[in-house]
């Protein structure tokens, strides 16, 4: 919607260049893109420092912006009216028709490492994960931002991240076809990528967590750190504390962090003098289920049972007490 708009502000401001050109029939056409393709339509042209400036006119052609001219991005040519032009020219401003992106770019730690940060060159701009002159939409197998291709275009700058997460379930299972599994953004967000030391991140993540793994999400939200996080502290456990974040393995996988060896040392981080008993407690303890958490199920029957015993006898208790409190009136109004 937001980018119609901005196409509509184009379209306007493009008539109103039209109306004026009319009145002004000296007025020059923006540069064709074959005039651009004359001198960087062979795409081994290279700069003298041996850098590229050349671009395959029919991959552009095919990507998503194939309609576009060169100058809808590459602006400042736009009004040019004389080859050649200027050396250095403005970087493309993406975010003039994707405002909805931009500003959500503009809010991650991405555009803060860029530009406040002066992580110029590491930090990505639109460009280094969606492309240049190929870009394509998330629906395409071919795009950088196809599903099964994010974790690699992100692991291209978080290498390390992409490592760890190659071993873990999730991208395990999403190589032997299930699609169900997380990549990146499930997780941290294409654009509103933040910081994961905040508290918001981390409640964010959690939450992301349970919206594949409801059963676990109900369960941790009956114990104790669940119902701590969701008061919105998290220096109690979150998921990621107890699973790991991007190495995450199924509890019979000896390297999980809640395998049988590793729980101890995993309850340790924040519990200093856990021993093996104080492990045994159960994070996703269910009190419906029998199977899983007698203990739990039979205290929590227990607990029913001394409710409804209350409940019940004090009912009856008060229906009595009505009963003889109407017959006393009536018999008082006599
Ligand atoms: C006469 C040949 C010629 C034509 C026509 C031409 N360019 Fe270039 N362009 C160059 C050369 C040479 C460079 C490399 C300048 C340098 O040494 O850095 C360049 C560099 C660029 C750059 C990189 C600028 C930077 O800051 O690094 C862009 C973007 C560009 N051209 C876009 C265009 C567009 C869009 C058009 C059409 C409107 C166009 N060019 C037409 C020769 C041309
Ligand atoms: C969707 C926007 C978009 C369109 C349309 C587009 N470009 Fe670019 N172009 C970019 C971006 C992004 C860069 C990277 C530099 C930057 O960020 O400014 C770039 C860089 C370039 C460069 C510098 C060399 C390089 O690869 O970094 C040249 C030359 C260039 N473009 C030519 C063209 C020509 C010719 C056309 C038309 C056929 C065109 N561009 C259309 C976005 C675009
Ligand atoms: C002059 C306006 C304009 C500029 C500048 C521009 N785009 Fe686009 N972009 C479009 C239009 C129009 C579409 C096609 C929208 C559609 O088909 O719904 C599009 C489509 C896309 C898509 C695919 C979305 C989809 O729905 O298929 C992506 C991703 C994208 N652009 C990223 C970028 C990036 C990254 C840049 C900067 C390098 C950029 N765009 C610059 C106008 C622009
Ligand atoms: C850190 C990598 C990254 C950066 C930086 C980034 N994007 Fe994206 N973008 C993605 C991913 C991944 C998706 C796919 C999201 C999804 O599948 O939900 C996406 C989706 C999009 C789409 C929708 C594509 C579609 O097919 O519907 C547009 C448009 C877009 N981005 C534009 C931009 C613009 C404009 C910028 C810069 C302001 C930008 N992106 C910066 C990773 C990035
Ligand atoms: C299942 C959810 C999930 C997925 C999928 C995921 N992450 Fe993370 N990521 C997290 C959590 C949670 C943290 C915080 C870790 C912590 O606090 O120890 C994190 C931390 C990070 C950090 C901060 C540095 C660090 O190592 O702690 C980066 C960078 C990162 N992730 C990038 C990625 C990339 C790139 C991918 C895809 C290859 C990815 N993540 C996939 C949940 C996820
Ligand atoms: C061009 C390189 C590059 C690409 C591509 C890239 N990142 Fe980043 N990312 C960075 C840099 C640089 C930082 C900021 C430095 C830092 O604090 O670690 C950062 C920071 C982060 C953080 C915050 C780390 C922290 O310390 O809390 C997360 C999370 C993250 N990126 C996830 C992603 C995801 C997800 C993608 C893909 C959608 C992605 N990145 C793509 C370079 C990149
Ligand atoms: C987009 C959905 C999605 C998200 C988000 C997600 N997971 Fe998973 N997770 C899966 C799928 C699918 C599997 C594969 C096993 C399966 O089919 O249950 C899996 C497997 C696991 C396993 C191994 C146990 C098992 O049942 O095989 C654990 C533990 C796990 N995830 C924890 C987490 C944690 C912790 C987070 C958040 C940091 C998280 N997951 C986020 C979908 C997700
Ligand atoms: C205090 C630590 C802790 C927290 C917090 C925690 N878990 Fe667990 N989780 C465990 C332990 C320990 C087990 C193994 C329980 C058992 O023995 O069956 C487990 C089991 C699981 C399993 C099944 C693993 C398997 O291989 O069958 C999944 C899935 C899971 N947790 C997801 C989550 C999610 C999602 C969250 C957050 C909503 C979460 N956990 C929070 C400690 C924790
Ligand atoms: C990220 C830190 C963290 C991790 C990891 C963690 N806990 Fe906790 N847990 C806390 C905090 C903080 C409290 C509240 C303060 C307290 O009572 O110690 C708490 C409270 C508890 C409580 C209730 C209060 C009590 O002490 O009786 C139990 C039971 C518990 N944790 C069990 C576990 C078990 C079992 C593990 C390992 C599987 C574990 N926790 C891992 C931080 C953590």
């Amino acid at each position: 919607m937001a980018r119609r708009l901005g196409l509509a502000l184009a379209t306007c401001l493009f008539l109103g260049f039209g109306a004026a050109a009319e009145a002004q029939p000296q007025a020059v056409k923006p540069p064709a893109n074959d005039d651009c393709l004359a001198c960087h339509g062979d795409p081994d042209a290279k700069r003298e420092n041996g850098t590229s400036i050349g671009l395959d006119d029919k991959v552009f052609a095919a990507s998503t912006h194939g309609p576009l001219a060169c100058v809808d991005c590459h602006k400042d040519l736009a009004t040019l009216q004389e080859f050649p032009h200027p050396e250095k020219l403005a970087k493309v401003a993406c975010a003039t028709c994707h405002d909805d992106e931009g500003a959500k770019y503009h809010d991650s730690i991405h555009s803060w490492a860029k530009e406040k940060a002066g992580l110029t060159a590491a930090a990505p701009a639109c460009a280094d994960c969606h492309g240049k002159h190929d870009i394509r939409g998330r629906d395409d197998a071919t795009a950088r931002v196809f599903r099964a291709n994010i974790p690699a275009t992100c692991g291209a700058c978080h290498t390390g991240v992409l490592d760890q997460y190659k071993t873990g379930i999730h991208a395990t299972t999403r190589a032997v076809g299930n699609d169900k599994a997380p990549v990146c953004i499930d997780c941290h967000t294409a654009h509103d990528i933040r910081r994961t030391d905040t508290d918001a991140s981390r409640l964010g993540v959690t939450a992301q967590c349970g919206t594949c793994h409801a059963e676990s999400m109900r369960t941790y939200r009956d114990t104790f750190h669940g119902q701590v996080t969701r008061l919105g502290f998290v220096q109690v456990a979150t998921c990621a504390d107890c699973h790991g974040a991007h190495d995450i393995f199924p509890k019979a996988d000896a390297r999980s962090m809640v395998s049988a060896s590793n729980r101890v040392t995993t309850c340790r981080k924040c519990h200093a003098d856990a021993n093996d008993n104080f492990a045994q407690y159960d994070p996703h303890a269910d009190r419906h289920d029998k199977a899983r958490s007698a203990s739990l199920y039979y205290t929590g029957k227990f607990m029913d049972g001394l409710l409804m015993t209350v409940f019940g006898l004090f009912g009856i208790h008060t229906a009595l007490w009505l009963a003889r409190g109407l017959r006393e009136r009536g018999r008082a109004k006599k």
